[in-house]
């Protein structure tokens, strides 16, 4: 029986020497040590040796069961270390490789602008109000005191959905739907999206950008619309820039006026950027119509408002000296990546 086990031990040995993969080791190890396999089936016969035998042979089958043992598990590591580094090998990374180039987007410069105004009227306590772009006409012309004849309201400058909607024509309906459903006082400005049946040229744009203020409360006065755009103006042209108002006519304002800055190029001498006037056309603005405050249920003789709107797109033109709004929506990267 010693006999059959040493030569058990050699044959195994040997096979376990020759396999090259983990799984013949692992079929190895249960045809040699399984329960079923061939040191057992031998140990079984253990009952027919005589007392004197049987610690000999006990001894000599665990000697030969460890070295099987061994003899598998450092074939095994073996296995496994050839396997490792034959997927590093292959993982291997070509760092001279040239890389995929990733494009790093940015803001469109409309953005950036709309981003500078929300932060310089914010950082005055404004908050930031939004209305959707398909208005009704309610809130667009009518509620805003415009006239039923006014021109603007004609099919040939509106984009009308039909008779009640139409792509709002200006930012001025979101005063309209803050009035509405707010509590006073109010301190808004509102960026969006404006639309009117222009055909496109250097100026103009069927789709384009305004800023809305609006602030309602007890005692608005007209010189506190006046101080808010002269801080709003220095912080976005320069400390130097002065305001003019001239007298104007909006529907929802009394009185209204257009507002001019100094020319932050030539402050003020006359330049091409001006075309000679030394000042520049920025936005509209006025005190809140009674009539716009009575129609959103606010009280005329307890409150009163001031309001303004700006040309995005104009600002954007003047501040980065574009000479044509349609480069500005033409989505051109290598015209956008300057800004
Ligand atoms: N909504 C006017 C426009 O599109 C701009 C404007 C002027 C807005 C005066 C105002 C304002 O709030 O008070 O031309």
């Amino acid at each position: 029986m010693q006999e059959k086990l040493l030569t058990l031990k050699e044959t195994a040995l040997n096979d376990i020497r020759e396999v090259s993969s983990i799984e013949e080791v692992e079929n190895l190890r249960i045809n040699y040590l399984g329960k079923k396999g061939e040191i057992t089936s031998i140990l079984k016969e253990m009952g027919k040796l005589s007392k004197e035998e049987r610690p000999v042979i006990g001894k000599v089958a665990n000697e030969v069961r460890e070295a099987l043992e061994e003899a598998i598990s450092s074939k095994k590591d073996e296995l496994k270390t050839i396997e490792k580094n034959k997927k590093l090998k292959e993982e291997v990374i070509d760092v001279t490789m040239p890389s995929k180039k990733i494009r790093v987007g940015k803001l469109h410069p409309i953005s950036q602008i709309i981003d500078e105004v929300s932060e310089i009227f914010i950082g005055m306590g404004f908050s930031i109000a939004e209305g959707p772009e398909v208005e009704t006409v309610e809130n667009n012309f009518d509620a805003l005191n415009a006239p039923k004849d006014h021109p603007s309201r004609d099919m040939s400058d509106t984009f009308y959905v039909n008779s009640e909607l139409l792509l709002r024509t200006q930012t001025s309906p979101v005063q309209i739907r803050t009035m509405k459903n707010n509590e006073l006082p109010i301190k808004i400005i509102s960026p969006g999206r404006c639309f009117r049946f222009d055909a496109p040229d250097a100026t103009h744009s069927p789709m384009f950008h305004q800023i809305e203020g609006l602030v309602v409360g007890k005692d608005i006065t007209m010189a506190q619309l006046k101080g808010t755009l002269n801080t709003f103006v220095k912080k976005l042209f320069g400390e130097n820039t002065k305001t003019k108002f001239r007298p104007h006519n909006f529907p929802f304002t009394e009185p209204s006026a257009e507002v001019d800055v100094t020319c932050f190029k030539c402050e003020g001498k006359g330049c091409s950027m001006c075309k000679g006037e030394g000042w520049i056309e920025i936005l509209g603005a006025g005190m809140v119509h009674p009539n716009v405050l009575r129609n959103c249920g606010i009280d005329p003789n307890v409150y009163s408002g001031f309001a303004f709107g700006m040309g995005v797109d104009r600002i954007t033109m003047l501040k980065y000296e574009i000479d044509d709004i349609r480069l500005l929506f033409e989505n051109n990267m290598r015209f956008l990546e300057q800004f």
